[in-house]
């Protein structure tokens, strides 16, 4: 006689559980069960046992079969969502028609074109058919197992072996498969119940389920809202990195930034908005100890910082009086006329100065210096359709460039480190070692002797590739 588990009225037989010692009388009896004709069995072992599918007369799953349908049903879709997207317009629904989008000439349908996602919506959707066909298949969810309220149940994963008949098989007599149980070798019976009490899901989680129903139905509300209205404030900022930081210019009055009338909330205490340098220090890389090596000036002697176009007169801030009389020359500098002591002329710094040459001055001045670089030639070109007012670079062969009296190389440095009339000041993009390598290789370019006014780009090209330093 199977003992009682569960003799509360508010429970119910669903099988009855038989233990075996070992898994051959499990197996065994697993058949005979097969063979006396029952069909709902499970039989549970701690580990898997060879065989006992078939003798159980489990059948293959049919996962597979699931999944090839779902996959196949994902290609009616794949092509024929995006066939009704992109090749049709207003022939089937004028509510929700498809939108034919011209895209170079392409034909509105072609399938090549369509596989790619296709082939993805077969790989998405036979993903999911496997990973919810298994639960499906499987009855899962299934919150509670009946089996495991019984405490010899608990065997099951260490050294016992279980066969339970269940109660809807259409054979199922008590005292009959208590009698075979008996006969097949168990060693212990047991009824399975079901408490039917606990079958239900508690009230408040019906409740949250409800709840989460509606509160999901929000979103779509309000987008659809949205989608049918304009509105005045700027789009949502999720991420603003660093769109919206207040800005300070070097050296101004910092904004103030919380606005407020009184005036007390500045950057810094005293309204700058930055820090001045401290007193006594110099940045990395800004000392200047010679006055010979970064300025080509001389020591003693002081520098020129008023430069102005001859013939123009500056009257005030911005006003400029074409054809006054020019202004006195600017005095100049006492020029270094020999290179600093610093700077070592060798064939590595005419190397060096060669290259910088040809990267930051051959586009104006040319390769060997007669000023028609490409730069130029382009210009020249624009000043005669009126669409320039070029300046040609001077060429460094021009008598006045060379004179050694006139344009001592700590002039020529100066050309290159402040600019000089319409040229730039190259002193950011150039450091100065570089810029002394410079006014060495114009210097040897200008003792070549090259005749300017009988080069061309390519020849100047040439000659440049030949001229040796
Ligand atoms: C964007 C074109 C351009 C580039 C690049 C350029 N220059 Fe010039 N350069 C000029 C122009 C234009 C003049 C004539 C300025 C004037 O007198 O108005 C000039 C004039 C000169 C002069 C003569 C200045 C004087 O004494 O009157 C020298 C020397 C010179 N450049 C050297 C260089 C060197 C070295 C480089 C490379 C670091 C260079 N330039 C890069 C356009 C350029």
């Amino acid at each position: 006689m199977a003992e009682q588990q569960n003799e509360n009225a508010d429970s119910k037989l669903i099988g009855l559980m038989a233990q075996f010692d070992d898994p051959e009388t499990l197996v065994r009896a697993c058949g005979q069960a097969r063979q006396d004709g029952y069909k709902k069995m499970d039989a549970y072992s701690p580990f898997p046992v060879h065989g006992i599918d078939s003798e159980l007369g489990i059948r293959r799953t049919r996962l597979p079969f699931f999944v090839l349908a779902i996959g196949l049903g994902a290609v009616f879709v794949g092509v024929g969502l995006q066939w009704y997207v992109n090749a049709t317009s207003t022939e089937f629904s004028s509510l929700f028609p498809g939108y034919r989008f011209n895209i170079s000439g392409k034909p509105y349908w072609s399938l090549p074109a369509n596989i790619p996602v296709v082939f993805e919506i077969i790989v998405l959707s036979s993903a999911f058919a496997a990973f919810f066909g298994m639960w499906i298949f499987n009855k899962l969810p299934w919150f509670s197992n009946p089996l495991h309220r019984i405490s010899r149940f608990k065997r099951a994963t260490n050294d016992r072996f279980f066969l339970v008949i269940s109660e809807k098989d259409s054979q199922f007599d008590q005292a009959a498969v208590e009698a075979k149980f008996n006969q097949w070798g168990s060693t212990a019976i047991e009824e399975v119940r079901q408490d039917l009490t606990d079958t239900q899901l508690p009230q408040f989680v019906k409740l949250a389920a409800v709840l989460v129903l509606i509160l999901l139905m929000v979103p779509p509300v309000l987008i659809y809202r949205a989608m049918g209205m304009t509105n005045r404030a700027p789009r949502l900022h999720f991420m603003p990195d660093m769109d919206w930081q207040e800005k300070f210019k070097t050296q101004t009055i910092s904004p103030n930034l919380a606005n407020d009338k009184a005036g007390t909330d500045y950057l810094f205490s005293d309204f700058r908005a930055m820090r001045e340098q401290v007193p006594g220090t110099i940045a990395r890389g800004d000392l200047e100890v010679s006055s010979e090596y970064n300025h080509g000036i001389q020591s003693g002697s002081t520098k020129v910082t008023v430069r102005m176009n001859p013939g123009v007169v500056r009257t005030g801030l911005g006003q400029e009086q074409e054809g006054a009389a020019p202004p006195a020359a600017p005095s100049e500098p006492n020029w270094v006329t020999t290179f600093p002591k610093d700077v070592n002329i060798d064939a590595q710094t005419l190397a060096r100065g060669k290259q910088r040459f040809e990267i930051y001055c051959s586009a104006c001045h040319g390769f060997d210096g007669n000023g028609k670089g490409l730069v130029n030639e382009r210009a020249l070109a624009l000043n005669a359709a009126g669409k320039a007012a070029w300046t040609t670079a001077k060429s460094l062969h021009d008598p006045e460039v060379k004179n050694n009296e006139k344009n001592p190389v700590g002039r020529i440095f100066d050309t290159i480190t402040n600019g000089r009339n319409t040229m730039g000041p190259y002193r950011r993009q150039i450091p100065v070692e570089d810029r002394w390598a410079i006014v060495a290789y114009v210097k040897a370019l200008q003792a070549t002797g090259i005749q300017p006014e009988t080069t061309t780009v390519g020849e100047a090209q040439n000659a440049a590739g030949k001229t040796k330093p």
